[in-house]
């Protein structure tokens, strides 16, 4: 009968749309684990004569045979104010003080206008650092290149950076993230990358050098190295730093018990144009991000210093004027390897709620030396006595970033839990770095890279919708079209 017939095939195509239907809804809250894990080389530091770490070209090679000139080197540079208009600019001269002024301007080699700074110096162990120079450079203009000139004479050197876009909301930026760097081949091969992505800022959190697995004058030694292995990066555009567990560098057996000497001798922050009064976390605004800078080993439990800024901080959060609100911070809230699992939970603990209710659009950190992308979730119901005890889904969470795997001497952490918890989206023990493209208020372009036999692959991507902004459906709706060209078929959160 033909009427029975056609009563098969349509239950048929109702059977086969459920069945896709149930699918596509199982795949949307799948985690994925890449199986994927590349080593490219082994996990050790290269060695202190390879040309990565060589003294500058130019007149200072030859600094170690002629007294009158000498070695200036390690030169990097961070954000200088709240809104980017000003640079700190930083370098270390080996034997001699050397002059501490900048000369600069928007012309090469003409240098209208001289800066002067700050020197310091210490000691570790043995160790006596060289001459650690940090100039504040400010009273830019917005978005120029500027030719910066330090040292004078046979000794001086050049570089160069763009300033930011002034603030705003569609100001258009990208950064990117590196974390947990060291100074391996897989480091080098992360760094070489990370220049050619065409991003303008490294947000970095934290774990610089790893000059901590080493003993008495090595480790200072170390220290420098890998300021000079960095330059070629750090010279040309800020560097947004955050610090780890490498920074502390806690170690009495060496009669050295000052937490974070050398990181904070070497690497000043904008801290105090922001009200913080601490270097180890601060906050700054470029181009349409605010970005909050917090220190997971400094005391942040209710009433410390670092509460207390933090909440101030919050409070001057303007969306209208900076719709990205970025968080970085070197322990994750969310890690589901088994490295430093739950390491994080104090922090969450005292801190989810505010990230939810302002919400936050993304959360990078390092610290485990893989990647891993958490869903939009949270826990705060959980209060130790109300039962529950899950993550569950929330619309005004962050989405929480890994990006730990910058390709330092201890190598991946491999070992994930089984099995992949709901809130973890994508997990891979590879090395590489991210890139965040801001493109105006309401979009941004997200990608991790993996290192992948000297190439560079973008492997996870997504279009990141502003927690702030992506709620006008009118304006999404015109962008909509605009954004499948660019992007094609790319992931959405
Ligand atoms: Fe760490």
């Amino acid at each position: 009968m033909p009427g029975v017939g056609k009563m098969q095939s349509l239950l048929f195509q109702l059977i086969l749309m459920s069945f896709v239907f149930l699918n596509s809804v199982n795949n949307v809250n799948a985690g994925i684990t890449s199986t994927f894990i590349r080593k490219e080389w082994p996990s050790v530091d290269i060695p202190l004569d390879n040309e990565v770490f060589a003294v500058p070209t130019g007149p200072n090679a030859f600094s170690f045979y002629c007294l009158h000139i000498f070695l200036l080197d390690k030169v990097h540079i961070t954000q200088g104010n709240y809104d980017g208009n000003a640079v700190i600019i930083s370098w270390v001269t080996a034997d001699e003080p050397g002059s501490g002024k900048v000369q600069y301007g928007t012309s090469e080699k003409k240098y209208e206008f001289t800066a002067e700074g700050k020197m310091t110096n210490y000691t570790f162990c043995n160790y006596n650092s060289g001459y650690i120079h940090h100039v504040l450079v400010d009273g830019l203009e917005y978005d120029p290149k500027y030719y910066y000139k330090i040292g004078s004479g046979d000794s001086a050197r050049e570089f160069w950076f763009q300033t930011p876009p002034m603030i705003g909301p569609d100001v258009s930026y990208k950064f990117g993230i590196i974390g947990d760097l060291g100074q391996t081949y897989n480091s080098l091969s992360t760094l070489e990358h990370y220049m050619q992505s065409g991003a303008q800022t490294v947000l970095f959190v934290g774990d610089l050098a790893y000059a901590n697995r080493y003993q008495y004058n090595d480790v200072g030694i170390r220290w420098d190295s890998w300021g000079r292995f960095v330059e070629r990066s750090t010279a040309y555009q800020p560097w947004i730093w955050s610090a780890g567990n490498h920074e502390i560098e806690y170690m009495p057996y060496m009669n050295e018990v000052i937490p974070f000497k050398s990181y904070l001798h070497r690497y000043p922050t904008p801290h105090l144009a922001c009200k913080s009064s601490s270097p180890m976390w601060y906050a700054i605004r470029r181009a349409s991000a605010h970005i909050i800078v917090l220190s997971s080993y400094s005391p942040f439990v209710k009433y410390t210093p670092q509460w207390i800024w933090f909440s101030e901080e919050l409070k001057r959060v303007d969306r209208e004027k900076t719709p990205w609100l970025i968080v970085l911070m070197h322990v994750p809230l969310y890690n589901s390897n088994e490295a430093h699992f739950m390491e994080g939970e104090s922090v969450r603990a005292v801190f989810e709620e505010w990230f939810i209710h302002c919400k936050v659009d993304v959360i990078f950190a390092g610290h485990v030396h893989a990647y891993e992308r958490s869903n939009r979730i949270s826990n705060v119901r959980y209060n130790v006595s109300s039962g529950e005890r899950y993550p569950v889904p929330d619309k005004s969470a962050p989405i929480y970033i890994i990006v730990g795997d910058g390709g330092n001497q201890e190598g991946l952490a491999e070992r994930f839990r089984d099995p992949q918890p709901e809130y973890s989206a994508f997990r891979e023990a590879s090395y590489g770095h991210s890139t965040l493209e801001i493109r105006n208020r309401t979009h941004a372009f997200y990608q991790w890279n993996r290192n992948d036999d000297g190439k560079k692959v973008a492997i996870d991507s997504f279009v990141l919708h502003n927690q702030f902004w992506s709620n006008n459906l009118r304006r999404r709706k015109l962008k909509k079209h605009h954004w499948r060209s660019v992007l094609g078929r790319t992931a959405s959160f």
